[in-house]
């Protein structure tokens, strides 16, 4: 069989609202991807595949053409940049905020502030822009513990209930970015896998827009 697309998803919670998406573009994975082991899946269409990935992974692998497409959130594409990368699709899913927090009221600890996140370059970027001196510490989970252990000043990091934030008595601070997840294109592939491409990204679309028409 030929391989005329790879796919690359997120895995974890984005995976869990990208599927349903996929299903109605008419692309199934043949196995169950919530109990295999697999990482890479044939579809219900011949030649395309599915690719399971870390989100912070997925930019990289259709960067270098190992995937066609993929699935990220643009919390991802912000820190990771967008070189190499199209973004022809808003999938609106895993929907969320970008943020900074810390506890309310803090005092700073010093002339500099410290930051905690897995996001370093959004952190950089956005300090920068506020005039603010801001030291940034790169963490790779439970950004929310740094301020509990005196770590930083204030994390940047994914808001999407708030939960998490108030059972650690934190608050959310100022707002960086709207989070959704996001359909990119490796650049040659746009070109060299045209129709392909181009009719996947219009059936996801039309499955985007039946799925916001009946919310
Ligand atoms: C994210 C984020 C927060 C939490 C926010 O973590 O880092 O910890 O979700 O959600 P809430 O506002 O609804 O409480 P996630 O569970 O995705 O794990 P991660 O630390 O691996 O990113």
């Amino acid at each position: 069989m030929t391989r005329s697309l790879t796919i690359a998803l997120t895995k974890g919670r984005i995976l869990k609202e990208t599927l349903p998406l996929f299903a109605e573009a008419g692309i199934e994975p043949l196995d169950d991807i919530f109990t295999s082991r697999k990482l890479l899946f044939d579809t219900t269409v011949d030649g395309v595949q599915l690719v399971i990935l870390r989100g912070s992974d997925v930019p990289t692998y259709v960067r270098h053409g190992a995937a066609d497409v993929g699935v990220v959130g643009k919390d991802v594409l912000l820190e990771s940049g967008a070189d190499g990368l199209y973004e022809p699709l808003d999938l609106a899913i895993a929907r969320c905020r970008l943020m900074t927090a810390g506890f309310p009221d803090a005092p700073k600890s010093g002339a500099r502030l410290r930051v905690a996140s897995k996001f370093v370059n959004v952190a950089r970027q956005y300090y920068a822009a506020q005039g603010i001196q801001a030291d940034i510490i790169k963490l790779y989970g439970a950004m929310e513990l740094a301020p509990l252990m005196d770590l930083a000043d204030e994390i940047v990091d994914i808001v999407d209930t708030g939960n998490t934030l108030k059972a650690n008595g934190m608050v959310p601070l100022a707002h960086i970015a709207d989070i959704s997840s996001r359909l990119v294109v490796n650049k040659a592939a746009m070109r060299t896998r045209h129709l392909i491409i181009e009719s996947l990204i219009t059936r996801l679309g039309d499955a985007v827009a039946r799925k916001e028409a009946a919310s």
